[in-house]
């Protein structure tokens, strides 16, 4: 109903927009240039051209984009990408030079500005002593409503907590709406309150992190490191937050369960950890957007440009959720009228929306789902970035699902109505984009297909001759508890083929146990020594592995695209070149 009522706004403001943009032209005669300049704003990446209905194709994807980032954050990325692009093309746009060198805008007093707080009476706020009208802005807003929050007043507290925003372009967006200046007694009052940044209490990371956004902190470590060890240090273990990280008192943290017969159950945790026997699964997560870079190459995504490393494996120990809902009431009869369990996180954005997701009903209960309410990590309390102190791990379950600083466990016929259960985290055709895409037609992400990739030798390595043979490494995986059997490799880009050899432990230590079917939680990391091809100067070393049901990875990225990056998990390619000796000699 939301998104329904959003479209029909912005269907509306789209229109709005588009003659706001003109009035000024109009009034300026001299510069009538400018609608030039905007036309092929437009039109440039539409082919040039400038009709009517192109005009409307180039607006389109724009809102439709802002529907899909509802929710600030990931939204705010996603819209903001998008507007990027627009706001590239926009930047030497004579209009808004025009609008920022106007040095005869009003004065507004604080008191004026804090009038404009609705759809009614205008919605205006202020940035740095600027005062901006951004009525026709809200409904495209990619953080939905949320923006309201700050109708009236000072965007800069806001921007804080989701800084995706401190980006030119995005001030080259608001600047298109500026109105005036504030009075220079209130810009005063203004700075004298101090913004807290809310990611300040965000913890300590490791160095080698390569970090995809600061905040919130999305971060890979480098392939070569991250198949050195088979249990991942939790220190270098991938980290994907959407918000900033909950500080949790564990002497006051309690668990809340509800939906049950039972009534609601609520635990702290020294309560789950003593009434609950204790389990250790290692599992593997992998986030949806893993080797989203790889799409990109094709056509451009939206979502964070994760490498081949938004994945590790750890060993997780906790309660077992099924344990934790019998003790709330949970009997068979349930079954016949919930279907999931939903998760809700410590984390919150502004509005005190917390990230949410669910699982089936069946996993959560499923004597081999294995799904723990975990609360250590490689042996110690779990780490503040990856859910301190209880998270949920559902095995064999793409990463999204796996909610930290778990809060509350509601047993409900419904899916989580979080935005990244609806909204987000979702598979689509190629030919879905953002101007037909409807995310409820589609299934939420649960098991994610077989996975693997090469992590070293790197892409643009240079090996000598001399070295007569290549070592190459990376890792396998697949969802759904589906046991990696196989993974091939190809040192010709796929012409022909060897089986490298499968790791379940560290090197020297003995084989893990085969798991029991349906429930290899945990990746293999893989090993092929071959020797260098004779003539070759160049390799395109391919990868793909094979899963206990027969699935194999798709061998190209194209026909697996998806507008939000997410499955990406063709065969993996990377080039290395072979340096003859003499070339070294000759110099
Ligand atoms: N849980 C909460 N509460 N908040 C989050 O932002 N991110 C999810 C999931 N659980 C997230 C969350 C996503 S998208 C992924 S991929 C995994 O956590 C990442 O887990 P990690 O950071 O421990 O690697």
């Amino acid at each position: 109903m939301l998104l329904f009522r959003q479209c029909h706004s912005l269907t509306r403001v789209g229109l709005r927009k588009t003659q706001r943009l003109q009035r000024p032209l109009e009034a300026v005669p001299s510069v009538l240039a400018c609608a030039g300049s905007l036309s092929s704003r437009w039109g440039s990446s539409y082919g040039g051209q400038e009709s009517g209905e192109q005009s409307q194709r180039a607006h389109g994807p724009n809102w439709r984009h802002a529907l899909a980032g509802l929710v600030a954050g990931t939204g705010a990325v996603l819209a903001y990408g998008l507007n990027h692009n627009q706001a590239e093309r926009a930047a030497t746009s004579t209009k808004m030079q025009l609008m920022n060198q106007d040095s005869s805008q009003p004065i507004y007093s604080q008191d004026e500005v804090t009038k404009h707080r609705s759809l009614e009476d205008g919605i205006w706020v202020t940035y740095k002593g600027n005062v901006y009208d951004i009525t026709e802005f809200v409904s495209m807003h990619p953080g939905g409503d949320k923006i309201m929050l700050a109708a009236g007043g000072d965007l800069e507290p806001f921007w804080a907590l989701y800084a995706v925003h401190s980006q030119d372009h995005v001030l080259e967006i608001l600047s298109e709406y500026k109105v005036g200046e504030l009075s220079a007694m209130d810009r005063q009052q203004q700075q004298s309150v101090v913004s807290s940044d809310p990611y300040s209490s965000d913890p300590a990371r490791h160095p080698v992190l390569r970090i995809n956004s600061l905040k919130p902190f999305n971060a890979e470590p480098p392939p070569e490191i991250l198949s050195d060890s088979y249990i991942t240090p939790s220190a270098i273990f991938f980290k994907r937050n959407h918000l900033p990280v909950p500080r949790v008192d564990p002497a006051s943290y309690r668990l809340q369960v509800e939906g049950l017969p039972g009534g609601v159950l609520s635990l702290s945790l020294e309560e789950l950890k003593t009434r609950f026997p204790k389990h250790s699964v290692t599992a593997t997560l992998q986030c949806a957007g893993n080797r989203r870079s790889e799409m990109n190459k094709v056509k451009q995504v939206k979502g964070l440009n994760w490498g081949i490393a938004a994945i590790s494996n750890a060993t997780w120990s906790g309660a077992k959720l099924k344990d934790v809902l019998q003790a709330a009431g949970y009997v068979s009869e349930v079954t016949s009228w919930a279907c999931h369990v939903q998760f809700e996180g410590l984390d919150s954005d502004v509005t005190g929306t917390t990230y949410g997701a669910s699982i089936p009903l069946n996993k959560a209960m499923s004597e081999e789902g294995d799904v723990l309410l975990a609360y250590e990590m490689n042996g110690e309390d779990l780490p503040a970035d990856h859910g301190y102190p209880v998270r949920v791990v559902v095995p064999g379950t793409v990463g999204a699902r796996n909610v930290k600083w778990l809060g509350k466990i509601v047993v409900s016929p419904d899916e989580s109505s979080s935005h990244w259960q609806q909204n987000d985290y979702k598979g689509f055709s190629p030919g879905t984009d953002w101007d037909t895409v409807d995310f409820k037609s589609a299934p939420a992400i649960q098991e994610l297909p077989i996975q693997s990739a090469i992590t070293q030798p790197a892409e643009g390595t240079v090996v000598d001759r001399s070295a007569e043979e290549v070592t190459v490494k990376g890792y396998a995986w697949s969802g759904g508890g589906r046991e990696v059997v196989r993974v091939d490799v190809s040192l010709d880009g796929g012409k022909t083929w060897q089986v490298a050899q499968l790791r379940t432990n560290d090197k020297g230590k003995a084989p893990a146990p085969s798991p029991p079917p349906g429930q290899a939680w945990a990746w293999k990391l893989w090993e092929l020594t071959a020797p260098l091809p004779p003539d070759a100067q160049e390799l395109e070393i391919v990868c793909k592995a094979v899963d206990n049901s027969y699935n194999m990875q798709p061998d190209s990225v194209a026909p697996i695209w998806n507008l939000r990056g997410v499955l990406s998990n063709a065969w993996h390619r990377i080039k290395i070149s072979i340096r003859d000796d003499y070339e070294e000699d000759d110099m």
